[in-house]
């Protein structure tokens, strides 16, 4: 396992996963069953979110307590569109959240990714990003997806997803080692049309009821 791989495997987590992935969950469940683990593996990965002292008053007395420090706002950017219902869950718990979107659809054919739409926060400079895409299949999106947002050079990027596969993983490293990747589980492998195995079917379709 890669050093930058990080595996959440809460119980529960892996409990809401399993009932995702059944071919008989209905679209209404799988969207709240996404928003739900979102939420749990967001806590995971902002444990190290910079925090700062405040001067507050309880009831009993004044006290330096710790707040978020707002100067340094999350941004969460969700590759198109099946990373909105991760996007949703993380927006619950934090909703001061600054949204990037990025849209990036795979070629059927030849698999390759295409760019068809990228906005973002400005000045990411001083910001830490979190990517968020429910499947790392190939890993064509995500790596696709981290070369632009590179480029504007953010405080700290990181990549969530649900489900990966060993290719995509390694795909992920070898592009990107310096991005931690962060997932709830790892399958098998890839079929011949670069769905995992045995996977969820699409996200997105499931997601938005589209098929
Ligand atoms: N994208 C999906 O939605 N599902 C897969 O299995 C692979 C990529």
């Amino acid at each position: 396992m890669p050093n930058n791989l990080h595996l959440i495997n809460h119980p529960l987590i892996q409990h809401k996963l399993t009932l995702m992935r059944r071919a008989e969950t209905s679209t209404a469940k799988f969207r709240t069953l996404l928003k739900e683990i979102s939420l749990l593996m967001a806590y995971e990965v902002t444990r190290d979110l910079p925090l700062k002292r405040e001067t507050i008053q309880t009831p009993l007395a004044a006290m330096e307590a710790p707040v978020l420090a707002p100067e340094k706002k999350l941004v969460v950017v969700s590759i198109m569109r099946a990373g909105q219902g991760i996007l949703d869950g993380i927006l619950e718990l934090i909703p001061s959240a600054r949204v990037g979107h990025i849209g990036l659809y795979r070629d059927p054919q030849t698999l390759r990714v295409i760019e068809y739409f990228f906005k973002v926060p400005e000045n990411l400079a001083d910001r830490d990003v979190l990517v968020v895409d429910p499947m790392i299949a190939t890993g064509n999106t995500a790596v696709a997806a981290l070369y632009p947002l590179k480029q504007a050079q953010p405080r700290s990027l990181r990549f969530l997803c649900l489900l990966a596969a060993p290719e995509g993983i390694a795909h992920f490293h070898q592009e990107h080692p310096d991005v931690p990747l962060y997932t709830a589980a790892i399958d098998d492998r890839l079929n011949h049309q670069g769905y995992i195995l045995p996977g969820l079917g699409d996200a997105g379709d499931r997601l938005f009821g589209t098929k």
